[in-house]
């Protein structure tokens, strides 16, 4: 049997919905460009083999299926024993963004990983689009606003029904995380944002930890290469001193310091050497005085999220979408 020494070291943080427990880095599937199924699904594979057990994918993302593929794979090859082995991540797609559509579109997912359950859902955008329209970008004119209690509510059936073991949000600011909660019975779990040493998010990630909220950082490394992505945190000059002082590379120097914020991670990597590399940072720390140089990064996103702003929709400007956190 085909083992990893890395399994057991991988660190998880328990979420507040529960016994659960989510492992802090987890292996984003999202490409951009976009690959066909068999090079997701042998990436999967292979980051079994290095010791990931955390998975995200989403319904736009076309990789459900290659995901599902690979787990079961892996069980076949004795590369992991049982299904609760892993931490499967998925995500509600704006067009499901209606409380008579929450369910279906999780049976859907789960139909294409080819699992009775996943160990968390999320709204993937604050944003509702119109019914049956699977776009991205999404028209302007089809963007709706989203009536976050009934969604939410739906989520919680999801919940009650045992289809998720958790749910939460994706791209929410404070002010819409206050909303959900003013009418949730039962809060949010996590909220995945782009979090990195170019858009640090101290204040979101303060609220959330008051709220029991999980961030989970998405864009660890910037998402360079891709169509949002930057440079800015692979090349930014403190964070390759820090490297070059440490004997480390810049991604492990950023993933190192996301996880020392709290957080749990996405990272995705569909490159073996780098996979690897990027496990590489659990035996290690920063001290206080690099810690000092990257809380003084000049801050930007990289997601901007401007093709979630409409004249037609609820956002009609980022400030909007974030309220004010630009
Ligand atoms: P690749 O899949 O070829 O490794 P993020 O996790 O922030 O979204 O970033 C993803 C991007 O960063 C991908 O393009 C990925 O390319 C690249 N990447 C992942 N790990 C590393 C690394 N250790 N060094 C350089 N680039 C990396």
């Amino acid at each position: 049997m085909e083992t990893s020494s890395l399994e057991s070291t991988m660190p998880e943080i328990s979420l507040k919905s529960g016994s659960q427990k989510i492992p802090v880095l987890g292996f984003g599937t999202a490409s951009d460009p976009p690959v066909d199924p068999e090079t997701t699904k042998s990436a999967v594979l292979q980051a079994i083999q290095l010791g990931y057990r955390h998975f995200d994918t989403a319904a736009l993302y076309n990789s459900e299926q290659p995901l599902g593929e690979a787990i079961a794979e892996a069980l076949n090859r004795g590369l992991i024993k049982s299904r609760d082995e892993v931490f499967i991540t998925s995500k509600l797609w704006c067009s499901d963004a209606h409380a008579q559509f929450v369910l279906p579109a999780l049976q859907k997912t789960l139909k294409n990983l080819n699992m009775d359950y996943i160990d968390l859902y999320l709204i993937h955008w604050p944003v509702s689009s119109k019914p049956g329209i699977v776009e991205y970008p999404i028209k302007a004119e089809d963007f709706l606003p989203m009536d976050f209690k009934s969604v939410w509510a739906a989520m919680e059936e999801c919940q009650r029904l045992g289809l998720t073991k958790s749910i939460g949000v994706s791209n929410f600011s404070c002010k819409k995380l206050e909303e959900i909660l003013s009418t949730a019975n039962i809060s949010p779990a996590v909220n995945q944002v782009e979090v990195n040493p170019c858009w640090q998010q101290k204040k979101l990630i303060e609220f959330c930890k008051a709220k029991g909220i999980l961030v989970v950082a998405y864009s660890p490394l910037g998402a360079a290469g891709t169509f949002y992505g930057t440079n800015r945190v692979l090349d930014s000059p403190v964070i390759n001193q820090i490297a070059k002082a440490r004997g480390k590379n810049a991604a492990q120097v950023a993933l190192r310091w996301e996880y020392e914020q709290g957080i749990g991670v996405v990272m995705k990597s569909f490159n073996k050497d780098r996979m690897k590399q990027n496990l590489e940072i659990f035996n290690w720390s920063l001290s206080d005085e690099e810690l000092k140089k990257i809380g003084e990064i000049l801050q930007g996103r990289a997601n901007t999220g401007a093709d979630y702003t409409s004249i037609y929709g609820p956002y009609k400007t980022i400030e909007e979408l974030w309220d004010g956190d630009i």
